[in-house]
């Protein structure tokens, strides 16, 4: 039986299994904390019952079968208590090296043996749900899953976050983005979503960058800017609501306000970059034309919207190179939604060039070499047509949804700069 039953079940015998959170034995009684996947029970066992010296001689985070009576009880967590009648020892567990009060990089040390904790139990429940709902999403209106190569030997988002790989002697990347090889795709299935990983050699340690994340993306023939955002928010906006029926317990014990994820729902507000600048001049931040935002520029402007919010039309040079121009000499299709409450960006979209000649000159104006590309080039000489894509980062959304302040815990083996193990 799974722990989240037994309330179902008092006064009756049962067999539980899982292994030992807590433990602790005075005079003849073990009291240990037994946790599974579902979440913890206090179960005693007394002196005398078969496999009590077991009981008495093992450690924390030990696994174990057991039989025993299911009693309610007002002091124990959760209400309930068990009367341990045989208990199985299955596999020992002496000196766990994790304790209470370890710093963060001692636990990031141990991520194999920390991933087991309560707090990263809840995330993970609510991090499996996410990629479900991606899924049902997409599929639900009609688009097709399709993966692009994760070996490439071209750069999507600038050379500047590029892993390097050694191809068979030839110099290859691990992707930023499934996007280049997906507008192939668009003639063939025209709606297309993917969920795999990214990579992005990120050389700063903030509290939202991966160098391997989740990536979850759309492209859709036909369809433009303004068509993009409205799939964007409604992708988020059905995630969110439906997570929050799913995992409100979940959400609760991780202390997250879920009166801020209820308003989620279409339409999200939207500024133009021009916009976003008066905006933060307003607030005493002043950048020129063309500057990227950082965390304090994101944090300010989330201060003026309680929903997830676009930020459109951004310069030109400050993009990347395959995004449609607007027509006005300076600025792009494109949008970054940012989150509320100061998570920052959660996804980067555009609609895409399509005019070769123009796609030609953005390559020079961003001195990308032409070869590798031609490709790409080729999708525009036959039978182009408008079409618009974007990217959400799956960690982003989940710490976002979690109220937590660290992108790590939301990945059971976080890849950052200064970490590749274990
Ligand atoms: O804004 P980005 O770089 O856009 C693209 O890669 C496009 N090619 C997507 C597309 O149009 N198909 O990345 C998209 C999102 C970001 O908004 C962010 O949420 C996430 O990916 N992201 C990261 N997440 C974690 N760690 C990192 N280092 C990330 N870099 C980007
Ligand atoms: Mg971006």
């Amino acid at each position: 039986m799974q722990i989240d039953e037994i309330s179902k079940h008092v006064g009756k015998t049962v067999d539980l299994r899982g292994w030992i959170h807590r433990i602790r034995s005075s005079k003849g009684i073990v009291f240990m904390v037994l946790r599974d996947y579902t979440g913890i029970v206090q179960c005693v066992v007394k002196d005398g019952i078969p496999g009590f010296k077991e009981a008495e001689g093992t450690g924390m985070e030990a696994s174990v079968s057991l039989k025993g009576k299911i009693r309610k009880d007002e002091r124990a967590p959760g209400g309930f208590e068990v009367e341990v009648k045989d208990f199985k020892l299955v596999g020992p567990s002496d000196n766990f090296p994790i304790r209470e009060f370890q710093s963060p990089e001692f636990l990031l040390d141990y991520r194999h043996l920390w991933v087991r904790s309560q707090k990263l139990t809840k995330i993970f429940k609510i991090r499996s749900d996410v990629f479900g709902l991606i899924h049902e999403f997409f599929r639900k209106r009609g688009f097709y899953e399709m993966q692009s190569p994760s070996l490439t030997q071209i750069a999507c988002e600038g050379g500047s976050t590029l892993f390097e790989v050694n191809y068979f002697g030839q110099k290859a990347y691990l992707t930023q983005s499934w996007q280049l090889h997906a507008e192939a795709m668009i003639p063939v299935l025209e709606k297309i979503y993917c969920v795999a990983p990214s990579f992005r050699a990120e050389k700063s340690r903030t509290r939202k960058h991966l160098a391997e994340y989740w990536h979850a993306e759309a492209e859709a023939a036909w369809t433009d800017h303004e068509g993009s955002m409205k799939l964007q928010e409604d992708m988020v906006s059905y995630v969110v609501q439906r997570i929050i029926k799913m995992r409100r317990k979940e959400l609760r014990e991780l202390g997250r306000d879920i009166s801020k994820l209820e308003r989620i729902k279409p339409p999200f507000p939207r500024i133009t970059y021009e916009k976003a600048i008066e905006m933060l001049k307003k607030d005493g931040i002043r950048r020129k034309w063309g500057d990227d935002f950082g965390a304090p520029e994101e944090r300010a402007l989330a201060k003026h919207f309680k929903k997830p919010f676009f930020v459109e039309k951004w310069p030109k040079y400050s993009k990347a190179f395959y995004m449609k121009e607007s027509g006005d000499g300076k600025t792009v299709l494109c949008d970054d939604l940012f989150m509320p409450e100061g998570y920052g960006e959660l996804i980067g979209g555009s609609e895409r060039e399509t005019d070769i000649k123009t796609l030609l000159r953005r390559m020079k104006e961003f001195k990308l070499k032409r070869k590798p590309y031609e490709f790409y080039l080729d999708l525009r000489r036959y039978g182009s047509v408008p079409h618009s894509g974007f990217g959400l980062g799956i960690e982003r959304f989940v710490m976002w949804i979690c109220g937590i302040d660290h992108i790590r815990d939301t990945i059971a083996f976080p890849r950052v700069m200064n970490r590749i193990h274990p």
